[in-house]
């Protein structure tokens, strides 16, 4: 090892040598020529660098010249093989970065030649070795970025010569060891992370007192153990701060909050670190609780110590032993977003002062020892979303206005000790999850709960609630409903009874229905006939408006392309040769050919192109947000995707009134189709590779297709099959072909209409891999169950799958139930774990889905799976 070292030492000497005895006559396209010959380009990006173009070098990919070449920007090209030092002998250059390519060699220590080298980057590549001592020969570099690679070993003390370094990245990696005490050179450092190398084993450098300058500190998921050095305390420039998921333990040094003064994100969670958080953290506890309504008063505020943590806005704290009293005025502080404080042991109250935060947004502070009471200012702080407190000592009456803010969707107040009646619920519209488990709460359930049209999981158990439980409820599809241990009476609704598993209701002696022990008088029948009455009514109507509607739709269609064949100002891209005038296009677009359900965003049609070949044509309204130019380029970068699992785009064609986008057709049709035909009999292989499938282009889409998208509109009806039952998405991105805008618009005319559509919808309409993760969640679900997602005939007893699941699965046998009984009973197991993942990709909590990658993986283990799998049915 150590002879093949020296051996490559001399060699790149020799070969240095040999270079610059004859750099003078070389041209600086003649060095970049010799630096692209050692350098694979599979997808030839770097076509531009060529001794036959007249293209002046200066302007060939990734070159950036000053007077002479300064930086070289070739990241994310797919490139590999050798980095070679012939790339030194530009004397002018600073930058090189090779960010996001396929390098698979040691680090390239030859260019610490490079004399004027100040930034390297060669953030994920697949850089293996250690860094060796000699690291200290790159003296210029001011950024050095080694970040998601597999480096190893230990750090060398010579990394304490770079002494003019602003960046050190050496994340994600798998170095090892402890980190030496380097930092004392390191004055200029603003920027230093050693996160999520997970074979580190090391104290936090008490040196790091030195880094005056250091803005971010990212230490976390990297084995980092013993106290914070009471040095981190003079570090005034710090904004963000991640310790998190380390063994550090102690208590935090005090005197920390000076520390505060430009802090944004502060994260010590799940460490061991105890003892009280500092008393007076983000200035003095007296000042804050008085009024901070009062205008002249705040002058004074901000010029005493108050003036601390005005920038903080996350504080994670979560799953640590702190104790004493949780500082008062981190609730009011004018940035806060988050508080996190849960699994500790802190006292307090919660002031009402909270009113005074204007972006509050999370509080988590379960499993505490707050005594308190829930202050009137909780319910007027307007951005928050989420507070959940539960096993706390909670008490008093809630306040009517407890759930005003109109984006509150998760509160838990369990396991406490609350009195008095619950408020009714107005404001709330967004609420997804009520927990008030556990308290001592009496009088009636408010009736205005069935109001809330989002409302999915409520659970009210254990307390003393008494009358009946509303009719009113029946208009929520509820997942969870829990009402078992009250002294509740009388009938249960029968709509809210359907496949509601009698646990649910337990403890409450005096309520009959049905499949109670405790059947009701019989003149109740007429009531519950009524009932089914009116459902019958109700599908008339909306049948027959559903009718009206597509009479009048097709009316419109027609007009409209009659119209527009006569502005006929069509335009066109095909990037697959398809012989067909975008008259005769439009022509063969009439509702016969239509097909599937129009879904939100545009209607589907089947077209027979005079070749014979099928197209699948999707119709969507051209908002005119987007220029063609940007219309292009968007649909251009969907059409560049070739996954098997995706389907392909073939062209599209666009008016002022409408796009087409136009796809290739699959000969079984939609999984979706399929399903709610009422007699899917797929195998349990065809289902499992289905569902692998998916997940692959999901992944694909999500991780490794540059630019990552998202599918955004998951569900079973847009993946096609073809012959051999392989699935491909379609429908994919459509974001950004209509414009954020229009995009999320299209939603808002169809609210919480879907059951593929994540909870968190409500609140948040950006898009995110985890809601796209809960769509396919939903889609596992159907191809476990055989239950088309949504109930194909609106009946009495008509759940969505997601509800129809997890009211099945929480009773003892529940999850064998829901197992499609058409699967053949020795694929029960795989089925079983299939269903499992399919729980946790629709997990309420965005935080606790799986990324499709790690599905891909988990389903993939399914079929050598042996053992039964451990169910995990948390929400
Ligand atoms: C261009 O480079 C190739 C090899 O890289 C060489 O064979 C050829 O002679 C060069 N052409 C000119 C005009 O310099
Ligand atoms: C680079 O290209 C731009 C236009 O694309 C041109 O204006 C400029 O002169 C070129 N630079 C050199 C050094 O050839
Ligand atoms: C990268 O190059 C490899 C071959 O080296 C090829 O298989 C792969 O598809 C390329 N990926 C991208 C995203 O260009
Ligand atoms: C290195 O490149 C990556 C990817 O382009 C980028 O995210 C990162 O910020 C760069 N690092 C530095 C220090 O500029
Ligand atoms: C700081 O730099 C000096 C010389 O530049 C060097 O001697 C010393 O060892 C360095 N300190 C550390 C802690 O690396
Ligand atoms: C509550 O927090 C303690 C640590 O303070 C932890 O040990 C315990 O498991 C937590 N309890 C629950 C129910 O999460
Ligand atoms: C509410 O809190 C309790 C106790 O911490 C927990 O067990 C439960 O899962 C929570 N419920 C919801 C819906 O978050
Ligand atoms: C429930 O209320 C009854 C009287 O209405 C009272 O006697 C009982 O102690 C209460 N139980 C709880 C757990 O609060
Ligand atoms: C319903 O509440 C009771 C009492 O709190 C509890 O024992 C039971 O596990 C709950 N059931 C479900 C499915 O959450
Ligand atoms: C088009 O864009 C404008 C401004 O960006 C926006 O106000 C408008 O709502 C958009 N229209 C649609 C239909 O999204």
């Amino acid at each position: 090892m150590a002879s093949t070292c020296t051996l490559s030492l001399i060699l790149i000497i020799l070969f240095t040598f040999t270079i610059n005895a004859s750099s003078s006559s070389l041209t600086e396209a003649d060095i970049l020529l010799t630096f692209k010959s050692t350098i694979e380009d599979p997808m030839n990006h770097l076509a531009s660098w060529s001794n036959t173009t007249t293209i002046h070098h200066c302007n060939w990919t990734g070159v950036t010249c000053t007077t002479t070449i300064s930086s070289l920007s070739l990241q994310n090209l797919n490139l590999s093989g050798e980095i070679s030092p012939s790339i030194c002998q530009l004397t002018g250059l600073t930058t090189l970065n090779l960010a996001d390519n396929l390098f698979n060699q040691p680090i390239p220590l030859h260019l610490s030649q490079c004399s004027s080298l100040t930034t390297l980057n060669l953030s994920s590549n697949l850089i293996w070795g250690t860094i060796p001592d000699q690291v200290s020969q790159f003296k210029s570099l001011k950024f050095l970025d080694l970040s998601k690679n597999h480096i190893e070993g230990k750090i060398p003390d010579g990394i304490g010569l770079l002494t003019s370094l602003q960046v050190l990245n050496l994340g994600s990696n798998m170095l090892s060891g402890s980190l030496p005490n380097v930092f004392g050179n390191f004055t200029e450092l603003t920027f230093v992370d050693f996160s999520q190398n997970p074979f580190m084993e090391s104290e936090i450098p008490s040196g790091i007192g030195n880094l005056v300058n250091l803005e971010h500190l990212l230490l976390q998921r990297s084995g980092f153990y013993g106290e914070i050095p009471k040095s981190i305390v003079g570090l005034k420039a710090l904004t963000i701060v991640d310790l998190s998921q380390n063994n550090l333990a102690g208590v935090l040094p005090s005197g920390i909050d000076d520390s505060f003064e430009n802090l944004v994100s502060f994260d010590v969670s799940q460490n061991n670190l105890f003892g009280s958080f500092p008393n007076g953290i983000c200035g003095s506890l007296k000042l804050t609780s008085l009024s901070l309504h009062t205008n002249n008063f705040e002058g004074a505020l901000v010029n005493t110590s108050v003036a601390n943590c005005l920038n903080l806005e996350r504080l994670e704290l979560q799953n640590n032993g702190f104790h004493g009293d949780f500082p008062n005025n981190l609730w009011s502080l004018p940035k806060i977003k988050v508080i996190r404080a849960e699994n500790n042991r802190f006292s307090g109250e919660i002031p009402d002062s909270i009113s005074v935060s204007s972006q509050l947004e999370q509080v988590q502070i379960d499993n505490n020892s707050f005594i308190s009471k829930v202050p009137h200012g909780l319910g007027l702080v307007k951005t928050l979303y989420r507070f959940s407190a539960s096993l706390n000592g909670l008490y008093g009456e809630l306040p009517p206005n407890f759930c005003d803010s109109p984006v509150m969707s998760i509160i838990n107040f369990s396991h406490n000790y609350f009195t008095g009646e619950i408020p009714e619920l107005k404001e709330c519209k967004k609420l997804v999850s009520l927990s008030l488990a556990d308290n001592n709460f009496i009088g009636d359930i408010p009736k205005s709960l069935g109001d809330l049209p989002v409302l999915t999981y409520l659970d009210l158990s254990h307390n003393n609630l008494t009358g009946e439980i509303p009719l009113e409820l029946q208009n929520l599809k509820l997942a969870l409903f829990n009402v078992s241990f009250n002294k509740l009476s009388g009938r249960v609704p029968s709509l809210l009874m359907a496949g509601l598993p009698a646990l649910y209701v337990q403890g409450n002696p005096d309520l009959c229905g049905p499949g109670l022990s405790n059947p009701c008088p019989n003149d109740d029948s007429r009531q519950r006939i009524g009932v089914s009455k009116l459902a019958c009514a109700l599908i008339y109507l909306a049948l027959l408006a559903g009718i009206l509607s597509l009479a009048f739709g097709f009316f419109v269609y027609r007009r409209s392309s009659i119209q527009n064949l006569e502005t006929g100002i069509w335009r066109s891209v095909f990037f697959y040769p398809i012989r067909i005038s975008e008259q005769d296009l439009i022509m063969s677009m009439d509702e016969k050919a239509s097909r599937g359900s129009s879904g939100p965003f545009g209607r589907v049609y089947v077209v027979n192109l005079p070749s014979n070949e099928l197209i699948a044509v999707k119709k969507m309204p051209n908002f005119r947000n987007q220029s063609f130019k940007t219309l292009k380029t968007e649909v251009k970068t969907l059409a560049k995707i070739r996954h098997k699992n995706i389907v392909r785009i073939l062209g599209f064609c666009h008016s002022d009134d409408s796009v087409f986008l136009i796809y290739e057709c699959m000969e079984k049709g939609s999984l979706g189709d399929l399903i709610s035909k009422g007699d899917f009999q797929l195998s349990w292989s065809f289902r499992l590779k289905i569902a692998i499938g998916i997940a692959q282009g999901l992944a694909y889409l999500h991780k490794d297709y540059v630019p990552h998208l998202l599918h955004r509109n998951v569900k079973s009806k847009n993946v096609l099959l073809d012959i051999e039952f392989n699935p491909k998405l379609t429908d994919f991105a459509v974001d950004r072909i209509l414009g954020e805008n229009a995009f999320q618009s299209s939603f808002d005319s169809k609210p919480g209409s879907s059951c593929y559509f994540a909870p968190e919808l409500g609140y948040n309409k950006k898009g995110t891999e985890q809601m796209d993760t809960y769509g396919f969640g939903v889609i596992l679900l159907e191809l476990v169950t055989g239950r088309a997602a949504e109930p194909v005939h609106s009946s009495e007893e008509s759940l969505d799958v997601v509800k129809w699941v997890r009211r099945k699965v929480n009773i003892s046998n529940g999850p064998v139930q829901v197992v499609d009984p058409k699967i053949s009973s020795s694929c029960k197991y795989e089925a079983l774990g299939m269903l499992e993942i399919a729980l946790q990709c629709t997990s309420v909590m965005p935080e606790k889905r799986p990324s499709m990658s790690e599905v891909v993986a988990a389903l993939q283990r399914l079929g050598s799976k042996t053992s039964v799998p451990s169910l995990d049915m948390s929400v």
